[in-house]
């Protein structure tokens, strides 16, 4: 099951998918990035994975970006790409390329907290209970089916980069869970409730 992964930052939630699930249920065997300095593609380098940078600045427009983008990842057969600390919003156009096969995890449990500083936003509303969630992307800003959620009480917690670094072993849980279900055949929308995903775990 060929997996591409897309990541803009220091990719720690790539790492997991690479020290846990790559050459097992999954290959990683393409990772894109907007930014060209991006130590995630300093991480699938180091393991001879395909790496590609796709700047905004190269592009006339998203949709351009995100053209390329796709085909890229088609020619190296991915089936599944997973938003991993991507902080671009994908284009239908891209979402086209990959129906149903574009998952992202975001820092707070949707649908509350959507976009970016999301646990900024959720310490501003007074929050005791944090958490991950591992989404189908869709059209919206983190708004497609929910595959998978975490919840985790800090009730006391109030320095957003302590909180942060709380949730990112519960992010590196849930995502290379959720990469190795989906390559298992176990997620499934269902078709009476698209917005529900069974999950057979
Ligand atoms: C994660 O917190 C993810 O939820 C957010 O970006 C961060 C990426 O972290 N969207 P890393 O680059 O995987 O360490």
């Amino acid at each position: 099951f060929r997996v591409g992964v897309l990541a803009s930052g220091t990719g720690s939630n790539l790492q997991a998918i690479l020290d846990r699930v790559h050459g097992r249920e999954a290959d990683v065997v393409a990772v894109g990035s907007d930014k060209p300095g991006a130590r995630a593609l300093a991480r699938a380098e180091a393991l001879g994975i395909a790496t590609a940078t796709f700047p905004g600045a190269d592009f006339p427009d998203r949709e351009a970006r995100d053209t390329a983008m796709a085909q890229w990842l088609r020619s190296e057969g991915v089936e599944l790409v997973v938003l991993a600390g991507y902080m671009q919003i994908v284009t239908p156009t891209f979402l086209a390329a990959f129906p149903q096969r574009v998952i992202n995890v975001h820092p707070a449990l949707l649908p509350a907290f959507p976009g970016i500083r999301a646990v900024e936003q959720a310490l501003a509303y007074g929050v005791k209970v944090f958490g991950v969630t591992v989404h189908f992307v869709d059209e919206g800003v983190d708004s497609g089916p929910v595959i998978l959620q975490r919840a985790l009480e800090l009730p006391d917690v109030t320095d957003a980069d302590e909180i942060r670094a709380r949730l990112h072993p519960v992010e590196h849980d849930l995502l290379t869970s959720a990469v190795a279900l989906i390559a298992r055949g176990a997620v499934r929308p269902d078709p009476e409730h698209p917005r529900r995903i069974s999950v057979e775990v």
